[in-house]
């Protein structure tokens, strides 16, 4: 087979002045899209996880600042700059871990501090965010054949989370990896952890390939050693939230375990994330923020409790592999092999957003 992938998915829509988002909390038992007008609504979507996936809440953020602007377009030219930048403050402060989202607000303020009057700066962030959009979906692809073209023929793929059109613009980070192999007929099976507790990859990973008529077998967390070890799987593919600048990776609870058992059964290790996502400000993973949640997430599924009366709960959102685990990180300007400080200062100097 050798088809353009398929990818009919877009959770961030921004129409009529309103910011839609796919309610991701729903899926895969309904398809309903939110709308705001608030900014402080969308800072309370991305915390709730109505929108998740890195590049898809710093998109997301980016709409939120232009409500913010919208929302002031009637105040007086000294009282508009500082009520955007109070409405920012909730944006920042929604999730921690996945930079993204700092990337696209720091823009965002550059733009809005070009803008010698509210009028100017409503139009300019739209165009803005518009364009982080477009760029983001663009970017997918690029990763998606450079990742796919390191992939041999005749083996399966395991990924986690969900890294695809829900997590993104459009197409998808890994995700969109695993639809370019596929397309190009290179990849056998596709297998994707439910990944506990959220449930990214049985609830929304399985829900967006199967619409695009990619298959895909689930399995437990649990059963991922046995599933490398038997030899189907050549790559285990995933994101990142936020990447240092030694090449530790963080990204959703359970990946770096997956490094561990990838390295253990000779099974190559891909991460797959734009160059945004890399924060060179950070020497190592060490130093990522990683999120903690509720115990209830973990407590009970599906909203309903589980556990045993009176447990606790330990529950990291994000865990951190070590880049000496890592084989490849695909991003939207190259690849770098065995990633390290010098490979990943070599992708920070190319030319381009
Ligand atoms: O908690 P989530 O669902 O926002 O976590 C998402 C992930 O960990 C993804 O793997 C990561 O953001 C990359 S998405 C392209």
């Amino acid at each position: 087979m050798n088809a353009p992938a398929p990818d009919t998915i877009r959770p961030i829509r921004f129409d009529d002045g309103r910011l839609h988002l796919l309610d991701q909390r729903l899926l895969p038992a309904e398809s309903r899209e939110n709308t705001y007008d608030d900014p402080q609504a969308v800072a309370e979507a991305i915390r709730d996880m109505v929108v998740r996936g890195a590049p898809a809440i710093g998109i997301a953020a980016a709409f939120g600042v232009v409500l913010a602007c919208q929302r002031v377009r009637d105040s007086s030219p000294a009282a508009w700059r500082p009520a955007v930048a109070k409405a920012i403050d909730p944006l920042a402060a929604s999730r921690p871990t996945a930079v993204n989202l700092f990337w696209a607000l720091d823009r965002m303020r550059a733009v809005i501090d070009g803008c010698p009057s509210i009028a100017e700066a409503c139009s300019a962030t739209l165009a803005e965010a518009q364009a982080m959009l477009e760029a983001d979906i663009a970017a997918n692809r690029r990763m998606g054949a450079t990742g796919a073209a390191l992939i041999e023929p005749g083996r399966a793929v395991l990924t986690h989370c969900n890294t695809g059109s829900l997590a993104t613009g459009g197409f998808g980070t890994a995700l969109g990896v695993i639809r370019s192999a596929w397309g190009e007929g290179r990849v056998t099976e596709i297998f994707a952890d439910e990944t506990r507790p959220w449930l990214q990859g049985s609830r929304l990973t399985a829900w967006e390939l199967l619409r695009d008529g990619i298959p895909v077998q689930l399995l437990c967390e649990g059963a991922a050693a046995s599933l490398l070890r038997s030899g189907r799987v050549g790559w285990v593919i995933v994101g990142a939230d936020r990447i240092a600048a030694n090449g530790d990776a963080a990204n959703k609870i359970g990946t770096y375990g997956l490094a561990l058992l990838a390295r253990a059964h000779g099974v190559g290790f891909m991460v797959v994330a734009p160059r945004s996502t890399i924060d060179f400000r950070i020497g190592e993973g060490a130093e990522i923020p990683i999120e903690m949640r509720a115990e209830s997430e973990v407590l009970g599924l599906g909203g309903h409790p589980v556990a045993a009366a009176g447990a606790r709960a330990w529950n990291p959102a994000f865990d951190v592999t070590p880049a000496s685990l890592i084989d490849v990180i695909v991003t939207d300007h190259g690849a770098v092999h065995h990633p390290d400080r010098e490979g990943l200062a070599v992708l920070q100097r190319r030319p381009g957003d």
